[in-house]
């Protein structure tokens, strides 16, 4: 019975997630546009609305030209074409923003930037299904300090596919020009070979210290909040900002929407940065996002994604106890219960996972990120160590997430390798 639910799943993810029939053309990866620094972006209903955004070296900027076929670096033969929506001026860059709307779910777009130089390479992208499909994303975050591991955790990104990339803040140490730069030049490893954009859902962290680092870098509103649905009422995403008041103007935002767009919805998902509960004494209790717990548990949140710590840690199923050590309690079997998972190590240094509480599965102090399955019957996380990438497989997209060759996970103790969230 196991093997065929196992197959089942199997036959609908091969049937989303096998590529589009991509035309090799030996062109198809130069660029003779000035421009560089792409990055796909979904903050909004991302069945049909993506944000792309770039920075122009010189010149007018690019128009965007783009459609459901490839015409690879022709950019005249594609049926539609959007100019910027937004220019930002920021650290040296001027990006330009362009959001692409009314797009069709579970669908491929090819791509091209012309401009008064010549024309990019082709890039293209899949918009996420409106109807409850299996997906996979990652998510992880503290790519601040070294690069080698940064451009490792990345290109693990790209090898693995998944849908998005949930990426819980403090992309750059200090929150300036040259930072951001490489930040950007670095996710270009995300991209594939024949030019497969993945989305990122970015969040803000500590130290993007300047509010508009976010809006500026990846076109996000200015508060950096924002909620999505993937696979229709399959899962909702919840992008918190925890470098603003919890409660306030985002507080109030946020419980409307769960009244307004969470019932129903089979998984319920929230990423932000500063954990309630760090598991390292170098970090102090995260009083702001605690203030999340309780609408957390009323709503029944499945999984909260948080970063900061630079270590990595799995909770039991939780839910928050003023009486209780670290203010939860462990609730296993309680649908309302929520697994918190973290804490932020993609390329940040290193602080010991010194700091335990009864509710914790496991600690551990890695680089490393969430690799995650979601489907109608449950949540599947796999924590995946960063490390030996150059000899790491590619991840067979008709088994998206079967392990590619060389892949190290991390096994906690008194945990499984893979954490199995049903659905409740
Ligand atoms: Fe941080």
């Amino acid at each position: 019975m196991r093997m065929m639910k196992a197959i089942a799943v199997k036959m609908i993810l091969v049937a989303f997630l096998v590529g589009p029939g991509v035309a090799q053309s030996a062109d198809r990866n130069a660029n003779t546009s000035k421009t560089e620094k792409y990055r796909l972006v979904w903050f909004e209903d991302p069945a049909t609305t993506a944000t792309f955004v770039w920075n122009q070296l010189g010149g007018e900027p690019a128009v965007l030209h783009y459609g459901p076929r490839n015409f690879d670096r022709k950019a005249s033969e594609y049926p539609w074409k959007k100019k910027a929506d937004r220019v930002v001026e920021f650290d040296g860059m001027t990006n330009c923003m362009v959001t692409l709307r009314d797009l069709e779910p579970d669908s491929w777009y090819f791509m091209v930037l012309s401009d008064d130089f010549g024309v990019s390479r082709r890039f293209y992208f899949r918009t996420a299904p409106d109807k409850p499909e299996p997906f996979t994303f990652i998510a992880g975050g503290d790519s601040r300090n070294f690069r080698d591991v940064r451009q490792d955790a990345n290109t693990m990104c790209r090898k693995l596919q998944p849908l998005f990339v949930a990426f819980t803040g403090d992309m750059i140490n200090h929150d300036n020009a040259i930072e951001w730069g490489e930040w950007l030049d670095d996710w270009q490893l995300t991209i594939s070979e024949n030019g497969r954009l993945l989305p990122i859902v970015p969040h803000r962290g500590n130290h993007e210290a300047r509010a508009a680092s976010i809006p500026s870098h990846f076109g996000m509103p200015d508060d950096s909040y924002a909620a999505f649905n993937v696979g229709g009422d399959l899962f909702r995403y919840y992008i918190l900002n925890s470098q603003i008041p919890a409660d306030g103007s985002q507080g109030d935002w946020f419980k409307s929407d769960l009244v307004e767009n969470a019932k129903g919805v089979t998984h319920l998902v929230a990423g932000y940065h500063k954990p309630m509960r760090p598991h390292t004494s170098g970090k102090s209790l995260g009083q702001n996002s605690y203030k999340w717990a309780e609408l957390f548990y009323a709503a029944g949140f499945d999984l909260v994604l948080e970063s900061d710590s630079h270590v990595m840690k799995r909770t039991l199923p939780v839910k928050p106890d003023a009486d209780s050590p670290g203010g939860f309690k462990a609730a296993i079997g309680d649908p309302n219960a929520t697994i918190y998972v973290g804490e932020g190590c993609w390329g940040a240094p290193l602080r010991r996972a010194d700091v335990n509480y009864p509710w914790t599965v496991d600690r551990a102090s890695f680089n490393g990120f969430d690799w995650i399955l979601v489907t109608p019957k449950a949540i599947f996380d796999k924590t995946v160590k960063v490390e030996k990438v150059s000899s790491l497989g590619e991840v067979d997209l008709k088994d998206p997430f079967k392990d590619p060759e060389g892949l190290a996970l991390w096994k906690p103790e008194g945990g499984d390798e893979v954490l199995e969230i049903p659905a409740d």
